[in-house]
């Protein structure tokens, strides 16, 4: 959470470039933005409290500067107001930082920066990093000496990214929050992820903790904490700039809604060899899955939960965790491969997980979408999703991403007896989506159940995972309570909740004994006068009891619950979408969350 962006080398543009790639960085978070811009002897900072464009409504024209720094911020330390915009400056106003993280021990430094007579302007963690850097600055030492020697004090997590008036360079920091360097011909940028500077170049290089980076008129150099030179290698980026806009659409998470069929092609492309009935994963070797525990947080949890099950039908012990309790309190994991589930690679909670693992000398894998991302740079193996760049902070098109490589992986390492069936339908899966977006009559059902006290969303087995998801969506972005339930657990409890202004979701497919199960439990809430919407295949007689019907196309049993999830995501967006809901940017939430 928070986005940083730097840049150097392109003078007449800085302003533009910042505030562009700060609009490209506003997933992360957008309590406030704010700039300052390095022009000769003068450091000119403009910040301001709500979305990027009351930032741009106060920037105005005539801000110059050859070197810029900025920052869009997720709260953490004090309410979202103007003064604790980024980005912070010491008391001289000479320097400014941007920061993305948590300083832990900011109020011992803060305290002891008080007493020696400095005096601070927000409530915010970072502030004492310029009144730091201040001190060093005043005893003597160069800008970077000074920057080093503030950043040495600092305990927590940090990407740190600093101007002084009067130096054309930007000083920079990592420990345990994400930071890229992007390399152009004529500028070199550093941002907390890459659509940032993405339309100016492809070329990045990926900052590991502990390091430096110093970006000036000559280029760039990364550094450790001694200044000891740093060889980096430098990475090309394969997706274009275009993929980080919104196509038309109204809100990214339409857009990626609708781009689920291209994702899982990408997802399954060179996996999978239907003739020979078999899954290839290269990259993950012999891997063998004696015992699997994922960790995950949010809609990544969901699909844990799915994973786990799918590998646990096929023989292999697999347990789902929350990661920030599996980080506190770690089962015991002898012979147990850790799975990191991530779309970001970058949470701090299932990155606290992993390293709680390699810590005790136990195998990591990351199922991440994210390449680059620390996570899958610290992992043992990586598993790559390759839904392509998701903004819109509530998760669609990576959920569907997560639960198609679960598929290839539990097919690879412990095939069903059914494998070549469920080979079939993966092959089928991108069409088979893409029929639901086409046919979705989820708008129309959206509309009907608009003024509802609460959403519901039952299912089993695989379908439960889609129950949570559906309820996630639903609250994230609708800001209405909405829960999802295991079917069978309705009548321990919920079915209290359950009334004529509470609409039950509920997905059935095929029309063995959990579709059975569950008609029984569509007909305890309809006798409670509660309203049903199926999601179905049509196997089963479901729509007799239902008020609605979403239809999806008959598949296997593990894809059924992919495609059951693109009618909710459905109903969730048209909801929000009716209500006016700031849809890609729901209140109080951020895409990356990179604090525990
Ligand atoms: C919900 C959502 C979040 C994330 C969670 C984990 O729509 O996006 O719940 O799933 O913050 O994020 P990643 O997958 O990046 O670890």
């Amino acid at each position: 959470m928070c986005g940083i962006i730097g840049c150097v080398g392109r003078r007449g543009d800085t302003l533009d470039t910042v505030v562009h790639g700060l609009s490209k960085l506003e997933y992360r978070g957008y309590d406030s933005a704010g700039v300052a811009l390095v022009d000769g002897d003068d450091l000119h900072v403009v910040k301001k409290s709500g979305e990027l464009d009351a930032l741009r409504s106060v920037l105005g024209g005539g801000l110059e500067g050859s070197v810029g720094i900025g920052h869009t911020r997720w709260s953490t330390h004090g309410p979202p107001t103007d003064t604790n915009a980024h980005p912070h400056r010491d008391c001289t106003g000479d320097v400014a930082v941007v920061h993305n993280g948590i300083i832990e021990n900011y109020q011992t430094l803060r305290d002891e920066l008080g007493a020696a007579g400095h005096s601070f302007q927000s409530d915010t963690d970072t502030e004492v990093v310029p009144h730091l850097i201040e001190d060093e600055l005043a005893a003597g030492s160069s800008p970077e000496t000074a920057f080093r020697a503030a950043v040495a004090r600092l305990e927590g997590s940090y990407a740190l990214a600093c101007v002084v008036a009067g130096t054309e360079r930007v000083l920079v920091a990592r420990n345990d929050s994400p930071l890229v360097l992007g390399l152009a011909d004529d500028a070199t940028f550093l941002a907390s992820d890459v659509p940032a500077f993405r339309e100016f170049t492809d070329r990045v290089v990926y900052l590991e903790d502990g390091e430096f980076a110093e970006l000036d008129a000559d280029g760039w150099t990364v550094t450790d904490a001694d200044g000891v030179a740093i060889e980096k290698s430098v990475h090309t980026i394969e997706w274009d700039a275009e993929e980080t806009g919104k196509s038309g659409y109204d809100h990214f998470m339409l857009k990626e809604i609708h781009e689920q069929p291209r994702a899982l092609r990408q997802c399954l492309r060179g996996r999978v060899d239907e003739l020979g009935g078999r899954i290839t994963l290269e990259e993950l070797g012999e891997l063998a899955l004696d015992r699997v525990h994922l960790v995950a947080a949010g809609t990544s949890y969901h699909a844990a939960l799915y994973g786990a099950e799918l590998l646990r039908s096929s023989g292999v012990p697999a347990y789902p965790f929350f990661a920030h309790e599996y980080a506190t309190s770690p089962p015991p994991t002898e012979d147990a491969l850790v799975v990191g589930v991530s779309q970001s690679g970058e949470t701090a909670d299932t990155l606290a997980a992993t390293r709680e693992a390699q810590r005790r000398g136990v195998e990591t894998l990351a199922l991440t979408n994210t390449v680059g991302s620390t996570m899958a740079r610290e992992s043992d193996h990586v598993l790559y999703i390759r839904s392509g760049p998701e903004i819109g902070v509530a998760a669609t098109k990576t959920f569907a991403g997560q639960q198609t490589a679960f598929n290839l992986l539990a097919l690879a390492t412990a095939p069903p007896a059914d494998a070549r069936e469920l080979i079939a339908a993966l092959r089928d899966l991108p069409s088979d989506v893409q029929q639901v977006l086409d046919e979705s009559t989820a708008e129309a059902v959206a509309d009907v159940y608009l003024d509802s006290d609460a959403y519901f969303f039952i299912g089993r087995g695989l379908h439960y995972p889609v129950a949570l998801e559906g309820a996630l969506k639903m609250k994230e972005i609708t800001y209405e309570h909405a829960e999802g339930f295991a079917a069978g657990e309705l009548k321990h409890g919920p079915l209290a909740l359950v009334t004529a202004d509470t609409p039950v979701f509920a997905t059935v497919t095929g029309d063995g004994e959990q579709a059975r199960k569950t008609i029984g439990n569509v007909k305890e809430v309809e006798a409670r006068d509660a309203p049903v919407v199926a999601v179905t295949d049509g196997r089963s007689d479901v729509e007799r009891y239902a008020d609605h019907v979403l239809e999806i196309p008959e598949s296997h049993p593990r894809t059924a619950a992919i495609l059951s999830n693109v009618q909710l995501q459905l109903v969730s967006y048209y909801t929000a979408a009716k209500l006016g809901r700031s849809i890609d940017k729901p209140r109080n939430l951020a895409k990356s969350v990179t604090v525990e």
